[in-house]
C-alpha cells in the first residue's frame, strides 16, 4: 500500500449450525471463492485458532466439566482469538472466515446446556462488547437428520457430537432464537439441499456483503 493509502477494515464472516448440518465443507468453498475474487482471506475456527485456543479445544471436546467452565473457556480462548488474530486481520483490511464464534456460546451453552442467558450475555459484554460478525451464514437442519449424517461419517466422536438428540434440536431452536433476534446479520440456510444449490446461495450473500 503506498503512503496515505487507505485500505478499509476487513470483513468478519462466520459459520454456524448443529454438529452435522455440513458447514464446514462450504466455508472450505467460500474462503476459496474469495480468494478467487482477490481477497485476503483468513480461515480460521472456535474453540482454536492460537496455539492455546487449540489446546483449549482439545479439552474442552474431550475433557468432561461443569457447564461454566466450559463455557469461561470458551470465552477464553475467543479473547485470545480476537486480541492475536481476528482483530488484526480485519485491522489489515483481510476477510477473516471464522468456523463458529459467539453464537455457537449462545446455541450449545445456554440453549443446548442450559447457561444463564444473563450470564452468556455478560460473558460476550467482557469478551467482544464492540464486535459481531458483519454476517453470519447459520446452517439450520432438523437434530434427526444430522445426527443420521454424523453417524455416517464413522469416526469417534466428541463430547458435543456424543449428546442426545434432544440437546441437538434445543441447540437448533437457540440458534434460530438468535437469528430471529438479528434478522440482518444472521442468514438461515436450509443444510438439506443440494450442495451446488447451498454453494450458490453462499455465493450470493457473500457477493452482496462485498459490494
Ligand atoms: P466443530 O466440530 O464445528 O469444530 O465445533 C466443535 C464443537 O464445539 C461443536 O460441537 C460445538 C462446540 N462449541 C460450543 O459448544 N460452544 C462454542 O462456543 C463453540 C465455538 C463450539
Amino acid at each position: 500500500m503506498s503512503p496515505g493509502e487507505y485500505k478499509s477494515r476487513g470483513k468478519f464472516i462466520t459459520f454456524e449450525g448443529i454438529d452435522g448440518a455440513g458447514k464446514s465443507s462450504h466455508m472450505a468453498d467460500a474462503v476459496a471463492f474469495l480468494a478467487d475474487q482477490g481477497r485476503t482471506v483468513l480461515s480460521t475456527r472456535e474453540p482454536g485458532g492460537t496455539p492455546l485456543g487449540e489446546k483449549l479445544r482439545e479439552l474442552l471436546l474431550h475433557q468432561a466439566m461443569h457447564l461454566e467452565t466450559e463455557a469461561l473457556l470458551l470465552f477464553a480462548a475467543r479473547r485470545e482469538h480476537l486480541e492475536r488474530v481476528i482483530e488484526p486481520a480485519l485491522e489489515r483490511g483481510d476477510w477473516v472466515i471464522c468456523d463458529r464464534f459467539s453464537d455457537a456460546s449462545y446455541a450449545y451453552q445456554s440453549g443446548g446446556r442450559g447457561l444463564d442467558r444473563v450470564k452468556f450475555a455478560q460473558l460476550e459484554q467482557w469478551v467482544h462488547p464492540h464486535l459481531q460478525p458483519d454476517l453470519t451464514l447459520l446452517f439450520d437442519l432438523p437434530s434427526a437428520i444430522a445426527a443420521r449424517r454424523i453417524v455416517a461419517q464413522a469416526r469417534d466422536l466428541d463430547r458435543f457430537e456424543r449428546e442426545r438428540t434432544d440437546f441437538h434440536e434445543r441447540v437448533r431452536q437457540a440458534y434460530l432464537e438468535r437469528a430471529a433476534a438479528a434478522p440482518q446479520r444472521i442468514r438461515v440456510i436450509d443444510a438439506d439441499q443440494a450442495p451446488e444449490v447451498i454453494r450458490k446461495l453462499i455465493q450470493d450473500t457473500i457477493a452482496r456483503h462485498a459490494s
